[in-house]
């Protein structure tokens, strides 16, 4: 049986679009994340967390925590960092780095532009 936080990600992208000049995929509006919240994207077969603080900056990082595959859009953020709901490892959100531990998820460069939120690097597996 399937345990909840294994569940799939909330944000299906089927009608994503490739920006021509930077290869990076249109996950949707900004909109779409509640600041201070995380949402997590799934782009064909591949997912990522994506943030956004409440400052407005956004952040994208590997859908499943490195520990033991949390799922990290469903964790706190706050001081420039996610709270992964399974087990509190921190990691920070510009670059996955373990906080206070020595994992690190995964980081995607991700920008907005008008209010339209850009990934670019899920092509890599
Ligand atoms: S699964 Fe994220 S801290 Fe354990």
């Amino acid at each position: 049986m399937r345990s909840d936080w294994m569940r799939e990600c909330a944000m299906e992208t089927d009608n994503h679009t490739v920006s021509s000049n930077s290869g990076a995929i249109a996950l949707g509006p900004v909109g779409r994340i509640p600041p201070g919240e995380g949402r997590c994207f799934k782009i064909g077969a591949r997912q990522a967390a994506v943030f956004r603080q409440r400052d407005g900056a956004v952040f994208a990082l590997q859908a499943r925590c490195p520990h033991q595959g949390g799922p990290l859009a469903d964790g706190l953020i706050g001081a420039g960092a996610v709270v992964c709901p399974l087990h509190g490892r921190r990691f920070r959100l510009s670059d996955g780095a373990g906080v206070d531990n020595e994992l690190a998820a995964r980081s995607y460069p991700v920008e907005v532009r008008g209010a339209t939120i850009f990934i670019r690097g899920l092509e890599q597996p």
